[in-house]
């Protein structure tokens, strides 16, 4: 558990990507008046893809929001590179992608105008942002709507338009809560299939509740129950001697079965 382990190299290096990048989370807490959300996380992240899994309430989007500095720890520190974020959190901010798992939208924008306006907001260039939204709008299945407002969208494509908007800047530290929520298994698989393009020399936090998207994609996966980190390994690995990944989950947040 817990182990140093070599960058995952699945594709090349994106151009200029930093291949020595590192995420590192040191005795992380978040208190909510009597509710210890997160206690004394400690992780040590490299390029690659984990997959957060936990019951409802365990402190997985409390982690994700102090990691994007939406939210400030009570105590603790995390490194982006060496420097600590809490100080410094600009280095990790230029290079962030965010999902938040309550991502609210403009009903009366269009999908192109709200992220011509999240883009706007991130410094993107006005060619460059056009190309990248029409890129990304086929990348998740949504050209053919991307004139409409965003109001009249189904649930599943609003969370699309979220996940387009978190990878607008081409990000080298993604972080998405809950991303596959509400699609239906077609675009879960093309979201996956998206991710997995991206991976290479990057930072991808993504928390789920379907073991599958786990199993497919991560390279790592961390169990979090009451704000604390249970296990902390590839899916693989996690599996062992369990029929299922959901098996093992179920085990592992149970107390039925010592972390991997
Ligand atoms: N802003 C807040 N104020 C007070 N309590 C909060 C706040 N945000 C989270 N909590 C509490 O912190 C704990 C962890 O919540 P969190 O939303 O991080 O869990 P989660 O693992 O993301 O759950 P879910 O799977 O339901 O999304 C819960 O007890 C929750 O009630
Ligand atoms: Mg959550």
């Amino acid at each position: 558990m817990r182990r140093k382990r070599p960058p995952h190299r699945n594709n090349p290096s994106p151009a200029g990507v930093d291949a020595a990048m590192e995420l590192q989370i040191d005795g992380l807490n978040k208190r909510y008046g009597a509710v210890h959300a997160v206690r004394d996380f400690t992780l040590r992240l490299e390029p690659g893809i984990l997959g957060l899994l936990g019951p409802n309430g365990a402190g997985k989007s409390t982690l994700m929001r102090m990691l994007a500095t939406v939210t400030r720890p009570t105590s603790g520190t995390v490194r982006f590179n060496g420097s600590d974020v809490g100080k410094s959190p600009d280095e990790l901010r230029r290079t962030l992608g965010y999902l938040p798992q309550d991502f609210g939208i403009y009903p009366h924008l269009s999908a192109i105008e709200f992220l011509e306006y999240i883009g706007a907001l991130k410094g993107i260039g006005r060619r460059a942002l056009r190309a990248r939204i029409a890129t990304l709008l086929e990348s998740l299945n949504l050209t053919h709507a991307g004139s409409r407002p965003l109001g009249g969208f189904s649930g599943g494509m609003r969370q699309r338009v979220g996940i387009a908007q978190a990878l607008l800047n081409d990000p080298r530290l993604l972080i998405v809560d809950e991303p596959t929520a509400g699609l239906d298994p077609e675009e879960r698989v093309r979201f996956r299939a998206l991710l997995r393009d991206m991976a290479g020399e990057r930072i991808i936090i993504f928390s789920t509740h379907i073991c599958s998207d786990v199993e497919s994609l991560a390279t790592r996966v961390a169990i979090v129950d009451h704000g604390t980190l249970l296990a902390d390994e590839h899916p693989l690995k996690l599996v062992r001697g369990c029929a299922t990944l959901e098996e093992a989950y179920l085990q592992i947040v149970t107390g039925a079965r010592p972390a991997a």
